[in-house]
């Protein structure tokens, strides 16, 4: 496979070069957000022509297989046979229409079924959507303002939530407050400072904070944060916009006995499709129903029949035990291929989004070396942020990855040594 890949890495991105100047004419700063490959080492192409599977293929025909999955949506593959099927026939039946469709109800029973402390579901399209929408039920159910984030659990992209605070004003993270991950004396301290005026804290599964090692929930902490929050009279939102569907089939943090009062669900729920989620215990359907928020396009019929689809087959074939059988594959690949190299690694996370870090790097220079060999082999990793497998990473897929990890290994140890 690796042959053939490296083969199709012969030509130069012509297409891919003249659309990016087309772009820099009519895109600020020739692409914006998280996809954009400005910040990634040489390498990386910008555009895509065609996905299937875990491979895609980018506008001057060069293969790959992808471990970002589209920063996590892509969870049974590009497109999966099935969910498109599903799509295809809603969307002959009618997609945006004067209401919503039985869809709406269908998908709202299917995951007040799936995840344990929801009974009832609010659907929009965009993870920073759901949190800002959990963040305001809150507040309508508490009257309260404060929202105590946890830091390096990414929240979105509105201006309450954004890391980045160009043109954000003080008025808009005025209610704002972050606490440490893990840190339960730095969620107190945030609750001292808000004296009284806390509506939510607000945490992901996990800490995935780009550019660092992730940090799985200790479970003691999470209770400790359930328990301080029952105790105060806030909402505990869990921010599933990540890791939800690829750590557990249903609630994140369940096996650990602990149930946030509302969920934010989006990326992997509908294979793609756009679509995000609240979900919310019964002490919160009042507060829910009392606030405005909708959408020109919430009530698209299409990608709710995707999550019907989506997380209907997740469950019958067991889509989070299959990702976590190749992704340990692939965590233990990599640290054969490393070991081999003589190049000291950190694995991070869940094996379902896996981080890579390396020991004694310094402006990602081993990391980023590592990612632009493996993507001239086929093979995109992320030299920062978290990678994603899905279900349709096959054990040869993870073999050819492990293959070109093992150049990016060795191009590393050549130019820094091993250490
Ligand atoms: C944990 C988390 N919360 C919220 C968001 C924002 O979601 P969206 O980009 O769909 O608005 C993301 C996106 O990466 C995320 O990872």
């Amino acid at each position: 496979v690796t042959t053939e890949l490296t083969a199709h890495y012969e030509g130069t991105p012509v297409i891919d070069d003249a659309l990016r100047a087309r772009a820099a004419k009519v895109i600020p700063g020739g692409m914006y957000g998280h996809m954009a490959t400005k910040g990634l080492p040489a390498g990386y192409p910008q555009f895509y022509a065609r996905s299937e599977g875990c491979r895609a293929w980018d506008v001057d025909g060069h293969s790959y297989i992808d471990f970002m999955c589209s920063f996590g949506p892509i969870i049974l593959g590009y497109g999966h046979p099935g969910v498109e099927r599903a799509a295809a026939e809603q969307r002959a039946q009618g997609d945006t229409q004067p209401g919503p469709s039985p869809r709406l109800v269908e998908l709202a029973e299917l995951l007040v079924d799936r995840v344990e402390h929801a009974d009832w579901a609010m659907f929009a399209k965009n993870g920073s959507d759901a949190n800002t929408i959990a963040v305001t039920i809150a507040r309508a159910v508490s009257g309260r303002h404060k929202v105590l984030a946890a830091a390096g659990a990414y929240h979105g992209s509105a201006p309450w939530s954004t890391p980045v605070l160009t043109g954000v004003t003080p008025a808009d993270r005025a209610s704002v407050a972050y606490f440490r991950f893990n840190d339960i004396e730095s969620v107190r301290a945030a609750v001292d400072d808000a004296g009284g005026d806390v509506a939510a804290v607000l945490i992901s599964p996990f800490k995935h904070d780009a550019g660092f090692d992730a940090e799985l929930v200790d479970p003691e902490f999470a209770r400790q944060l359930r328990a301080l929050c029952d105790r105060i009279g806030a909402a505990l939102i869990l921010d599933e916009v990540r890791a939800g569907f690829r750590i557990a089939h249903g609630g994140s943090w369940e096996a650990i006995g602990v149930a946030p009062d509302l969920s934010a669900w989006s990326k992997a729920m509908a294979n793609g499709y756009p679509i995000a989620a609240v979900l919310g215990g019964a002490g919160y359907a009042e507060g829910a129903s009392s606030i405005y928020v909708t959408g020109s396009f919430w009530y698209q019929a299409v990608p709710m029949a995707a999550a019907i689809a989506t997380i209907t087959t997740l469950g019958d074939v067991d889509g989070v035990a299959r990702i976590v059988r190749t992704g340990t594959r692939l965590r233990e690949g990599l640290a054969a291929a490393a070991r081999a190299a003589g190049v000291g690694i950190r694995q991070t996370g869940p094996v379902q989004m896996p981080t890579l870090t390396f020991e004694g790097d310094h402006n990602y220079a081993r990391s980023n070396l590592f990612c632009s060999t493996a993507v001239r082999q086929g093979v995109i990793f992320h030299p920062r942020h978290n990678w994603f497998l899905s279900v349709a990473h096959g054990d040869e897929d993870i073999d050819a990855a492990v293959e070109a990890a093992g150049a990016g290994f060795e191009a590393v140890s050549q130019q820094f040594g091993g250490s």
